[in-house]
């Protein structure tokens, strides 16, 4: 048999996205079905003085209009592994951020519902926002995560280097705007709920609403085989959601919300912006001996989102002294999120710059400086890595990109009229794990099911898991169906912070490891059996069939096996926990990668444009190479999207987002993006079973400092504010 795993195959689903067969959230339809239509706040702080609807309900074909006059009092949602609930909309008549939800309105069509929306009259009384991190007003709020770094003495390690480089390094608030707009369904049958949702995390939406609408569990099911993108959007179980399941047993009609792209600047979530301050301390011949990092960055004001955008600092490099800090200022703006490597995004902008500028002070190639401070062991724990090929991701990325060839002196280099730049960067990616469960079933005809509640964000989670399953079972995979998005079935986590494939894939390994173990007690005291009293390491798994280890012919095939003992069906459950550093006595690690780019820059036009850019990423076990380097591929646009483009601009008298559409907000084109180089390098990491370490955001990651730094090679400027504009570059 071929192998499953490595190469990989095909997505499972690409036919039917491709025909439009796919059934996302908003292509959901039910006899009867409603539309929804927000009301949003046109003012960032103050009251609603009044809010007139009558013209709105007396529009044709209006069900109902809802606000906070009508609604009933809701629980907020409840503590969740990402932090709390965001509070419960339309509660009382206090505005908090321009665009907050004020009123929902159903009608029989989407277009009058959004056109008695527009009828609804609301008058505010108004006050001062809370706009800037430094308005003394704001109230400032230590990281609850406990996430502040204090380690050896930063004092003694400045004073024992000698190079010191210290800079300030701001980013923008950036928009997810995952292509899909985000859509709620909500139907109501008695007291039971069936929710179609563009969530990351079907079992959140599911506990969420039960504590909200205080039904059981067991009556609410969440669907979401299908997401149009997430970008970390649909982590948190957002208003809209509520408005929806609220507006849905009001009417006692099926009610469909899809949020216009303006709403999407203002509903689900944003990258937060920062200000940052990295100072690095080294001695001559490049030895890190202290890091001093800070970070600001706003979060709402009665809502919650952490961003500890100084803590990349933390475990990025070997050394002794380090100071981490981390705050947030609250704003009159929609709450931040979690958005495309949330804070590693910001954070690793700063301190890789900042590492530049310290190879620039002392003189000595960026890439040479990273070397000599490569982490041998976990700078936290002292514990070696499970597994860490950053040294091979160095030196395998700067072979390919031609690295030596460039000369260091800034604008050196040029052809024409444009500077061209080399510039690197590295990334430390944490590893995060949380508990996943998934079930697989083996039928008569000896092909299988495998399922867990998770979703496919377009990353790729429904042929991996094919595979996996297919490789554990001994199958091919035209023989296994995995399907997930529903959270009727066994328990998963999110779809974020790069765990979701370890987590998934070691719970869809464990429980088809279990299958084969039930399979074989089928058979223990079977006298017909070749397998007879047979232990799970005693065989192996191919084409089908149970084998001894070694031996092909001593061996049956599963569909014989059941139809002889008369079982149609046999399923297994498998539990992934994370593994812990203290048990597996090492470190376990997150993804590890080097970032290079070249840039050309025209000095008199301001013109930026990247040329190439060579990604060598340590993801441990890769599983499907295509979908792995879809990942990468993804996560560099979104990079430099994020270092060239991305900037959502608030307006500082009104808090209204200014520019909320595709229209305004930028993002890059076909034209923008240069031929993007992947090499996977490492080994499976040990402290799994499957190996794997998580793809999804650190192919993001390094892209806005390695362009920066690039820049600063091209043209001598040095850059501390993204996005990189052309005003930044005349
Ligand atoms: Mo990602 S921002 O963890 O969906």
């Amino acid at each position: 048999m071929t192998a499953i795993i490595g190469a990989g195959i095909d997505r499972v689903d690409a036919a039917l996205k491709v025909t439009g067969s796919a059934n996302y959230p908003n292509d959901v339809a039910y006899p009867g079905l409603a539309h929804a239509a927000l009301v949003r706040a046109t003012v960032a702080a103050g009251r609603i003085r009044a809010i007139d609807t009558s013209a709105a309900e007396a529009a044709p074909g209006v069900l109902t209009v809802i606000t906070h006059l009508t609604a009933p009092r809701l629980d907020r949602g409840p503590m969740t592994l990402l932090g709390p609930s965001p509070p419960a909309p339309i509660q009382d008549d206090r505005i908090l951020h321009h665009g907050q939800h004020v009123a929902i309105v159903v009608a029989d069509s989407p277009e009058r519902a959004r056109h008695a929306a527009s009828l609804v009259r609301v008058e505010y009384e108004t006050v001062k926002a809370l706009l800037d991190l430094d308005d003394p007003r704001a109230e400032v709020t230590a990281n609850p995560w406990n996430l502040d770094t204090d380690r050896g003495d930063v004092a003694a390690g400045f004073a024992a280097a000698d190079v010191v480089v210290e800079g300030t390094y701001t980013t923008p608030d950036n928009t997810n705007n995952p292509l899909g707009l985000m859509s709620t369904v909500a139907i109501w049958h008695g007291d039971s709920l069936t929710v179609h949702d563009s969530t990351q995390w079907p079992h959140n939406v599911r506990t969420s609403l039960a504590k909200i609408f205080k039904v059981p569990e067991s009556g609410i099911r969440v669907l979401a085989p299908y997401v149009g993108g997430g970008f970390g959007a649909g982590l948190r179980m957002w208003p809209h959601v509520i408005l929806t399941v609220l507006a849905a047993r009001e009417v006692g009609r099926p009610v469909k919300l899809v949020l216009t792209r303006p709403e999407m600047f203002t509903s689900v979530g944003h990258r937060p912006h920062s200000v940052m301050r990295f100072k690095l301390g080294a001695t001559r011949d490049g030895r890190l001996m202290a890091i001093d990092a800070d970070g600001v960055s706003p979060v709402a004001m009665e809502d919650d989102d952490y961003e500890p955008v100084s803590l990349c600092a933390a475990t990025a490099y070997g050394c002794s002294h380090v100071r981490t800090r981390d705050r947030q200022v609250r704003l009159n703006i929609p709450c931040p999120g979690s958005m495309r490597a949330p804070a590693e995004g910001q954070g690793n902008f700063g301190l890789e710059s900042a590492v530049d500028e310290l190879a620039h002070a002392l003189g000595m190639d960026p890439l040479e400086l990273r070397l000599r401070n490569f982490a041998q062991a976990d700078p936290e724990s002292g514990l070696p890595w499970s597994s860490n090929a950053l040294r091979e991701c160095y030196r395998l990325g700067a072979e390919r990109f031609g690295w030596s060839r460039r000369t260091p002196q800034p604008g050196s280099m040029r052809e024409g009229r444009w500077l061209i730049g080399y510039g690197m960067a590295a990334v430390s990616y944490p590893a995060y794990q949380v508990p996943c469960q998934a079930r697989a079933s083996l039928h008569r005809d000896g092909s299988a099911f495998v399922r867990s509640a998770a979703t496919d964000i377009g990353t790729g989670t429904y042929t991996v898991m094919t595979q996996l399953a297919a490789e554990s079972l001994g199958l091919d995979v035209s023989r296994v169906r995995f399907d997930l998005g529903d959270s009727d079935m066994p328990y998963s986590p999110q779809a974020g912070g790069s765990g979701l494939t370890g987590a998934l894939g070691n719970a869809v390994h464990l429980a088809c490891r279990r299958l084969v173990g039930d399979v074989l007690d089928l058979v223990r005291d079977d006298a017909n059996s070749p397998l007879r009293g047979m232990k799970l390491d005693d065989v192996t798994v191919d084409q089908g069939r149970v084998h001894r280890v070694g031996i092909p012919e001593q061996g049956e095939a599963y569909s014989d096996i059941l139809a002889r003992h008369g079982v149609e069906e046999l399923s297994a459950d498998g539990r992934s926990i994370p593994p812990r550093s203290e048990d597996l006595g090492m470190a376990v690690a997150g993804a590890f990668g080097a970032k290079f780019v070249e840039v050309r820059v025209d000095p008199d036009l301001g013109l930026l444009r990247v040329a190439r850019v060579v990604s060598a990423i340590d993801g441990g076990r890769v599983l499907n190479e295509k979908t792995a380097t879809s990942q990468i591929v993804g996560g560099t646009v979104g990079g430099i999207s994020q270092a060239m483009f991305e900037d959502t601009a608030t307006d500082r008298e009104t808090g209204r987002i200014a520019n909320a559409t595709f229209g305004d907000y930028l993002i890059p084109v076909n034209a923008d993006i240069p031929d993007i180089d992947v090499i996977f390098v490492g080994e499976p990491d040990p402290a799994t079973p499957i190996g794997t370490k998580g793809v999804g955001e650190v192919g993001l990651v390094g892209l806005a400092a390695a362009i920066a730094n690039a820049v600063h090679h091209a043209t001598g400027r040095r850059i501390r504010t993204l996005p990189i504009t052309i005003d930044q570059l005349m």
